[in-house]
Order: structure tokens, then C-alpha cells, then sequence
């Protein structure tokens, strides 16, 4: 095999002949000189075939060259501040691995079904790899926030025997001859390892058969899952606002480029800063009825009142103290006022809506009893969660960030389907 150098790494390569592994993008030609648009997954860089200065083999294979083929290129980096990648190679040798026959997805426009199913070959677009860079940092970024803070990274169980966050949407299997469900949330099993480890995170894909086509709803996502002993409502809020603002703003500090190539308007980005506005469900029901909705205490938000309170903020805005009636059983009542529960749902800015729901667990084991009584719930099933509270209960309370509503908003992306790379949505299962 050949030594390569990545396009990442040209910049230590000026004025030298090195080859790189690549496919072309795309191609122009003056006749006399071709100009190949090279890319090899770290970045772009053109590579210039002048006829006069290469072998003819060189120039045909250069010729023969399309959309999406592979090859490899020995070149002379030279700096070239007008490129997009500040550098451009002077081409000696053109190798061709293979010659991409009629690739499918050309410059112009093509409908997003299209896209959708040839998900495998969009993913090598600008936009779409630029998109996935951003992802991992936020991944990068949400990992350093817990462990420089001595969170310990605890994996809960995939394949659960019950439901966490309500029976409606659980995807169903078999577990041999037992029933089993595709976990919706590992925080029950996340309270068990708070209260063995003190603070831990999960970071893992999560399953909900919900029948929403809604751009923001995902059948398959992946949620970072935090669970703190010794730590109330209020801290637990302190905790989330600082988590997002270092994730905002570690992204504006390491992918400045590639939020460029999506076109985001990192103006928005800038002004995440802790703190953030906090509202209770009380203080925004009374401005949705201001404001003309038909709303009532009592009922749950939908996408447009979540869009028409974040409108009021340039940062997320934490709404807090739900009715209990419509929220989970561990969430523990407000001692003051017990019909409501101390729980938060951030909403993002710019319309994306929820990003984190948590709360304060219920940690009195006659309450949470009482709960199961009322919600139904099988104290056979959850037996090992009900031992929580009668071996050393603790206050502790936790949340959970949905990641790819998280990179749709840093983003600006439309839609929850181009956040990760193979999305599983209501109709689609493929590729
Ligand atoms: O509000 P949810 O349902 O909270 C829980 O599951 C809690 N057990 C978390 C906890 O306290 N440990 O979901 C948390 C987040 C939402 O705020 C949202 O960002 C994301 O998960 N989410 C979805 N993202 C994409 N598609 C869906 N269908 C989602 N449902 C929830």
C-alpha cells in the first residue's frame, strides 16, 4: 500500500509530493487543464492536471474520471488561500480505483424521499458530512462535560422486562419464552446505579413506537440520561443550564467550518449562556390564553404552544411545575402545592421544542406506592425499583437530553431525519 496523507493534514505537506486516497466530487476542464474537486471524508481540497506537465496516462485517467469514482492522487500541495480548504495539489499522478458508474445523486435539486433512500450515498454530500462531524463533537462535548465533573458512565440495559415511561409506545419482542420491550429511557435502572456510584450518565439508543410523523419525532434515538443522588430540583436545573451552554459553545469552538456549510447563523449559537429563563406551567398557560389559544390547566403543550413561549427567549427556557395528572409516576410533588410535580421540560429557541425532560424522583416509599396503585403498575415487575426506596432512599433527580433534536437545533436543520445517519422514522426502515 501507499503512504497517504489526508486532506486533513496538507497543511504540514506544502511543497511536498504526497499521495492521498479520495473520490472526486466533481470535475471542470479548460481543455488544456482539468480541475478535479477531491474528496477524501477529512475535507476538499482541487486537484490541478495541467496536460503539458503530467504523463498522458495521467491526463486520460484524469479524463476518464466520474462522479463519485475512486481513486488515488499523487500531487504537489501548494498553499491557495481562495480554495475552501486554503490548499490545492499540483497533480503528477492519477491511479483509478474504480470508475463510479451514473452515481445517482448529482448537483441538482432532488426530493427528500429521493435522498431518504439512497441515505448511504447522501451521507457523502457536504452538508450531510458536516452535519455528522458536528454530531460527534456534541457526543465529544456531552462526554467531557459529565466526566470532567466525575460522572461516571453507566450502560442500562437495552432489552427491559417493563416499561419506563408508559405502555402506549413500547416496541414489543420476545426474550425466548418471555414478553420483552426495547428500552424507551434506562432512568429506572440509572437510579439504581445513583445510588451505588453517586452521579452517573448513560448514553444510549432509545426505542418508542410512537405513530407521530412530526419533525422532531424519531422511532430510534439516542439519549444522554444523567441520575445525581444528594441533589434536588433546583440543582438539578443549575446542572442542565451550564450542560447545554458547554455543549453550544464547544461546538462553536471546534466546528466553525462545518456549521458554515450548513448555513447555520452561529449569532444564535453565541447567545447560549447560562443562566436560563425559567416559567412555570402556570406562568405559561396564562400567556397562552393572553395570546388567544385555546389552552386549559390541566392539558399538556403541543409543538405550536412550545414554539410560541420559546419565542419570547434568545436561549432555551426551562418550564417548570407540571400538573402531575399527565406526567410520569416517579416525578416528586411540589411540598407546597402536591397537584403539581417538580420536573422541567427545556425548550430550545428558534422553534426546535423540547430538548430535555427531568425532575426530582419521588424518594418516600409510601408515595411511590401510592403512585404505582394509581398508575397501575405491577409491584412484581418493578420490585428491584421499589427496593431503591427501602434500602437508604435518597433525594436525587436526573433528565434526559434527546441528542438529535439537540443537533437539529445547533444545526438549524428542519427536520430530526438528517440529525442521524441512518434515521428510523414512521415509513421508513430502509437502507
Ligand atoms: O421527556 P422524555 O420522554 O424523558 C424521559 O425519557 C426521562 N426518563 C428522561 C430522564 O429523566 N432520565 O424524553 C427525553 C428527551 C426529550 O426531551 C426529547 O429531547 C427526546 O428525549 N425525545 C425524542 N427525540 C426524538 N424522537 C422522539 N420520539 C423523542 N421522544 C423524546
Amino acid at each position: 500500500m501507499k503512504t497517504l496523507t489526508t486532506i486533513g493534514q496538507l497543511k504540514a505537506a506544502v511543497g511536498q509530493s504526497v499521495w492521498i486516497g479520495c473520490w472526486l466530487n466533481g470535475k471542470r476542464s479548460s481543455g488544456k487543464i482539468q480541475f478535479l474537486q477531491l474528496r477524501d471524508g477529512t475535507g476538499y481540497v482541487q486537484g490541478v492536471v495541467v496536460k503539458s506537465e503530467v504523463a498522458e496516462a495521467a491526463w486520460n485517467a484524469a479524463k476518464e474520471l466520474t462522479q463519485e469514482s475512486s481513486l488515488y492522487v499523487k500531487g504537489i500541495v501548494r498553499e491557495e488561500p481562495r480554495s475552501q480548504s486554503g490548499y490545492e495539489l499540483t497533480v503528477e499522478e492519477v491511479e483509478i480505483i474504480q470508475i463510479a458508474q451514473d452515481y445517482p445523486i448529482t448537483p441538482k435539486e432532488h426530493g427528500v424521499d429521493f435522498l431518504m433512500d439512497r441515505r448511504h450515498l447522501w451521507l457523502r454530500s457536504s452538508k450531510q458530512r458536516a452535519i455528522l462531524v458536528v454530531r460527534a463533537e456534541i457526543i465529544r462535548s456531552i462526554q467531557q462535560f459529565f466526566d470532567d465533573r466525575n460522572f461516571t458512565l453507566v450502560d442500562p440495559p437495552i432489552l427491559t422486562p417493563s416499561s419506563s415511561e408508559g405502555t402506549t409506545n413500547l416496541f414489543h419482542t420476545k426474550y425466548f419464552e418471555e414478553d420483552a420491550y426495547l428500552t424507551q429511557s434506562g432512568q429506572l435502572y440509572m437510579e439504581a446505579a445513583a445510588m451505588a456510584l453517586g452521579k452517573v450518565y448513560s448514553f444510549g439508543p432509545t426505542f418508542r413506537a410512537e405513530k407521530s410523523k412530526t419533525r422532531r419525532h424519531l422511532i430510534e434515538f439516542w439519549m444522554i440520561e444523567p441520575e445525581m443522588a444528594f441533589v434536588d430540583h433546583e440543582e438539578n436545573l443549575r446542572v442542565q443550564e451550564q450542560f447545554i451552554a458547554f455543549v453550544v459553545q464547544n461546538v462553536l469552538a471546534n466546528c466553525r467550518k462545518e456549521l458554515e456549510t450548513i448555513g447555520r447563523d452561529v449569532s444564535k449559537l453565541e447567545a447560549i449562556q447560562a443562566p436560563f429563563p425559567r416559567i412555570t406551567y402556570d406562568e405559561a398557560i396564562a400567556f397562552l390564553q393572553e395570546q388567544g389559544q385555546e389552552i386549559q390547566w390541566g392539558e399538556d403543550f403541543g409543538a405550536p404552544h412550545e414554539t410560541a413561549i420559546a419565542e419570547k427567549y434568545d436561549r432555551p427556557v426551562f418550564i417548570t411545575h407540571y400538573p402531575a395528572s399527565f406526567k410520569a409516576f416517579y416525578m416528586k410533588p411540589d411540598p407546597n402545592r402536591p397537584e403539581v410535580v417538580l420536573c422541567a421540560d427545556m425548550i430550545a429557541p428558534e422553534g426546535y421544542g423540547e430538548i430535555i425532560g427531568g425532575s426530582q424522583r419521588i424518594d418516600d416509599p409510601e408515595l411511590l406506592a401510592e403512585r404505582f396503585r394509581e398508575h397501575e403498575l405491577s409491584t412484581e415487575v418493578y420490585q428491584w425499583y421499589l427496593d431503591l426506596r427501602k434500602y437508604g432512599t435518597v433525594p436525587h433527580s436526573g433528565f434526559g437530553l434527546g441528542l438529535e433534536r439537540t443537533v437539529a437545533w445547533i444545526c438549524g436543520l428542519d427536520h430530526v431525519r438528517e440529525t442521524i445517519p441512518f434515521p428510523r422514522t414512521l415509513y421508513r426502515l430502509y437502507p
